[in-house]
């Protein structure tokens, strides 16, 4: 019988379908490793174990405390089910000076009407350089553990966090609900212990203590995991039944009483002074304690302010992390190669005689951009003095946590007495197309479009990418193989893979290794793939200066796929009513808004998006807190003096309601919001018969 697809299932149907995969994987498994006499051939078990990762990727709710992922040691599990987090985890917006603390709490100060001399506590600890897991505990019993992934979505590595020690399996007197979050680390002595009995067996090492914890966690066998020493400190929280207390200070102290390692170094400051001055302290002990770290943390004390500061688009208003200066090494430049990128930028890279910096070998680095090399700034300023960098030349390099390597500096007294200027290629040394420089871009562009291959992979290289697509096996390498082959030249073609590698399997096979079963696996994650979220699919598209933030923005500006084409068609003209609405959303720039208008004025740009479409089913974006809120989708425009709470605030708290806040009225304004002193905005906004609030109406409307 035809299998039916995970998208088109009913909510009892895979709860049924869940049922009969665990008996049946269960059986399977008995059969193999209890009884040594396998009844199913293994291609028949991994199509088991993978039908149910995925039903239970669509349905996380339904997975059964029996799920067959979660149980090791069968056969090869089909990688990590994933989790959608239910109170999404964020990353920290980073500062690396004093200055920009001082910032940082004036800006708290002003988004909360504070003034300068009100007392404002923060707690001050140290950024642990390792990854972030999320636990779940319900009613005092570990349930659920779950990486970051791309904060939405992560992976469910459950039975890897059991074998971790410092993670209680149960908690005594603990909320019913209980998301406990903190950072999986390596201590400085593990890893150098892993990396030796790695070694002894030729088995791979690791870089450093964090891609030795990650790879840990990361193991599809938990048995793995259980022998590598990985460490657990808790600092953060997702969801709760009730809350943990009314200060970080008191909530982390909480989780220590619950039985969790907090940092010891976490204190409480009454401001800037203060938390530079632990900052020192920090970094003072930073070599001798044992393990990695990168930065500090401050975060606001007061948990009733931070629920007022409220996020960015990734990252809470009410913490920064600062960051230490970053590490540095010479070495000398080796060549200078030439990359294309997925918008056609030619970017220098480094090639460096390989040197270890802050204990990670870098052999390459980037070079930014021709002006960079030449010692000048997009202005034509000079920067390092003006010195340029030559082949040959003995350079710095420098390395800020997780950032790629930059070429930041060069010592002219020990450069070769034949070392030349580097010349920056004006054509594309992939496709020859001229390569050019637009008035006020910092970068060289190939003009070969589509034609050249190296924009056409690196465009699917993005596409298949993991805040993309994420097409389980087909990466990058793969990518390329089938563009080689001719098989993928443009985002569609993935989608009809199926059908057109039935006719080439045999040929494929034979040059490429691609057996039924590993191409069965690859159609399956194609499938998986067809229905997509809108923001996803938007950041997928490639186009130049939309990022992963900007498409987030649109897909919740517009909601469904035909909505925002048919805004960005109408907006083509760049004039007009269409445009001025694109414009009007909040953080869309007209940089953004011209790239974005005229990827989709394109012919041939615009047809490659209209297949693409044809074989998707583009998932509406979420709305998340604005079921049911009253100013939904309106736009409200904020004018006078507030005198409940700052413009910032204000403007925060619409927003988080759905509601577009807008500088301008027009007769596209909902509702104007009036304090004292308001002007013509007031005046405009009543000839036009708009509706206009009071501050206490527009709270009352808000129920605030
Ligand atoms: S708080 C909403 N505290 O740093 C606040 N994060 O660069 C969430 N990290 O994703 C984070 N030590 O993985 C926090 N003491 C600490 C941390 C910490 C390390 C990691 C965490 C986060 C990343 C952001």
């Amino acid at each position: 019988m035809a299998e039916k697809s995970v998208n088109s299932l009913s909510e009892d149907e895979a709860r049924a379908e869940l049922a009969e995969l665990a008996q049946k994987i269960g059986a399977a498994n008995k059969a193999y490793h209890t009884e040594d006499a396998p009844e199913i051939s293994d291609a028949e078990y991994d199509r088991l174990k993978r039908r149910n990762a995925a039903i239970e990727a669509q349905f996380p709710a339904l997975k059964r405390a029996d799920s067959p992922s979660e149980q090791v040691g069968g056969a090869p599990a089909e990688g990590f089910a994933k989790v959608r987090h239910r109170v999404r985890m964020l990353s920290l917006a980073n500062a690396f000076d004093d200055d920009d603390i001082l910032e940082f709490d004036a800006s708290i100060r002003r988004f909360l009407g504070l003034t300068a001399e009100a007392p404002l506590a923060y707690t001050a600890e140290p950024k642990i350089d390792g990854l972030s897991l999320s636990l779940r505990y319900e009613d005092g019993v570990l349930t659920q553990a779950a990486t970051r992934g791309d904060g939405a979505e992560g992976e469910n590595v459950t039975a890897n966090a059991r074998t971790i020690h410092d993670i209680p399996e149960t908690l005594k007197g603990a909320p019913r609900i209980l998301e406990v979050r903190g950072e999986v680390y390596m201590s400085h002595e593990d890893f150098a212990a892993l990396n030796e009995r790695q070694a002894a067996r030729g088995a791979k090492t690791f870089a450093n203590p964090r891609n030795a914890a990650a790879g840990s966690l990361r193991q599809l066998d938990s048995t793995i995991t259980r022998d590598r020493p990985l460490r657990f400190f808790a600092y953060s929280w997702g969801e709760l039944s009730e809350p943990l207390a009314d200060t970080q200070m008191a909530a982390i102290e909480r989780l220590n009483t619950l039985g969790f390692q907090t940092n010891p170094l976490t204190v409480r400051c009454e401001g800037p002074q203060e938390m530079l001055a632990h900052y020192a302290r920090i970094e003072e002990q930073r070599a001798t304690l044992g393990y990695d770290i990168d930065g500090v943390v401050y975060k606001v004390d007061a948990l009733e302010l931070q629920r007022r500061l409220g996020f960015r688009s990734t990252t809470p208003r009410w913490a920064i992390a600062h960051k230490f200066p970053a590490e540095l090494a010479w070495t000398r430049l080796e060549s200078i190669d030439i990359q294309v990128g997925r918008t056609g930028a030619l970017s220098p890279v480094a090639r460096l005689t390989p040197v270890t910096v802050g204990g990670v070998v870098v052999s390459n680095a980037t070079l930014h951009n021709e002006d960079y090399i030449a010692g000048r700034d997009s202005n034509g300023n000079p920067i390092r003095d003006g010195k340029d960098i030559r082949v040959g030349d003995w350079v710095q390099v420098y390395r800020a946590g997780d950032v790629i390597p930059k070429v930041a500096d060069v010592d002219l007294s020990k450069r070769p007495d034949d070392a030349q200027p580097y010349d920056f290629p004006t054509t594309c040394p992939e496709c020859g197309s001229d390569a050019i420089r637009e008035e006020g871009d910092a970068v060289r562009r190939c003009t070969g479009g589509l034609i050249c291959p190296a924009q056409a992979v690196e465009k699917l290289k993005h596409f298949v990418s993991r805040a993309a697509f994420d097409i389980e096996g087909l990466g990058a390498k793969q990518v390329e193989q089938f563009y080689r082959d001719g098989w993928i030249r443009e985002p569609a073609d993935i989608f009809t893979l199926r059908d057109r590698f039935g006719q080439g399997l045999q040929q494929l096979r034979n040059r490429e290794g691609w057996g039924e079963k590993s191409a069965e696996n690859l159609f399956a994650a194609i499938d998986e793939r067809r229905r997509i979220p809108l923001g996803r699919l938007i950041f997928a598209l490639g186009i130049r200066h939309v990022g992963e933030n900007a498409s987030n923005l649109f897909a919740r500006s517009y909601g469904t796929w035909e909505a925002f084409e048919e805004a960005v068609t109408a907006a083509g003209a760049q004039e007009g009513a269409a445009w001025d609405n694109l414009l009007a959303i909040d953080g869309v720039g007209t940089v953004m808004a011209q790239s974005l208008v005229s990827a989709f004025a394109q012919e041939a740009e615009r047809a490659s998006i209209d297949r693409l479409v044809h074989y998707l089913d583009v998932q509406p974006a979420e709305r998340p807190q604005t079921d049911g809120s009253p100013v939904a989708g309106k736009t409200v425009v904020f004018t006078g003096t507030l005198e409940r709470m700052t413009r910032a605030e204000a403007k925060a708290r619409a927003e988080a309601l759905g509601a577009k806040v807008s500088g301008s009225v027009s007769a596209k304004t909902d509702i104007v919001v009036a304090g004292p002193g308001a002007g013509s905005k007031e005046k405009k906004a009543r000839e036009l018969g708009l509706e206009v609030l009071d501050e206490d109406a527009w709270l009352a409307l808000i129920g605030a």
